[in-house]
């Protein structure tokens, strides 16, 4: 197990059972006033804490991640619905494609991608929404204490926002705080929390 196994590991253990994310339940609002159920991808899904609603909800689901551990334990959670329309895929999602899809979500997911991998991966998200599909996650923002750390993204707010050119940004909130990260280390989170609308 490398270190980024090891870290994935505790974090799963230390977040589990906890509720879906906001940012996910603020897309899944927008999609339910519009009678809009249909495909989602999670990438990074982890253990399955915004999987499991859209599952719940009916929704078909994709869940990326490369900890085939936490994959292993979205499929045997208890409190998934009979019939459930899950796939998981174990792998980087800098790496895999997956197909074109109504939501994709990517919960405090995307800033562990690789700076100089981020273009191509944000170009590929961007291609694989349906339209009038949806974007929910986190981005995390240049304050952010782990800026600068090898393989993680960060972004600006201008340059944050203008990944979303050309879409109706739903949701954009900025959250700038020292806390403790589920693992119990102590942290400056600089953090965009992002829904935004493809083009219909
Ligand atoms: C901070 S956790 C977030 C998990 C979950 N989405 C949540 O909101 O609690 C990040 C997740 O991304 C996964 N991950 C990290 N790098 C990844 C990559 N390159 N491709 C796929 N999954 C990755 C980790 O294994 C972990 O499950």
């Amino acid at each position: 197990m490398d270190a980024d196994e090891k870290r994935f590991r505790a974090y799963h253990a230390a977040v589990a059972g906890r509720p879906p994310r906001a940012t996910l339940l603020r897309a899944l609002a927008a999609f339910e006033a519009e009678n809009r159920v249909g495909f989602a991808v999670d990438l990074g899904a982890g253990e399955g804490r915004d999987a499991i609603v859209l599952l719940q909800l009916g929704w078909s689901v994709l869940a990326i991640d490369s900890d085939a551990t936490a994959l292993a334990r979205l499929r045997a959670r208890r409190d998934l619905p009979p019939g459930a329309r899950l796939v998981t895929r174990h792998g980087s999602f800098v790496d895999v494609s997956w197909p074109r899809a109504d939501l994709v979500n990517a919960s405090f997911a995307l800033p562990l991608c690789p700076p100089e991998r981020f273009p191509d991966l944000w170009a590929r998200l961007r291609a694989s929404l349906l339209p009038g599909g949806r974007f929910a996650g986190q981005l995390y923002g240049e304050r952010d204490g782990w800026a600068g750390r090898p393989g993680l993204t960060t972004h600006g707010r201008d340059t944050a926002r203008a990944l979303f050119a050309g879409w109706t940004i739903e949701m954009f909130e900025e959250e700038e705080t020292d806390a403790v990260t589920p693992r119990g280390e102590a942290k400056h989170w600089h953090i965009f929390h992002i829904v935004a609308r493809a083009a219909a």
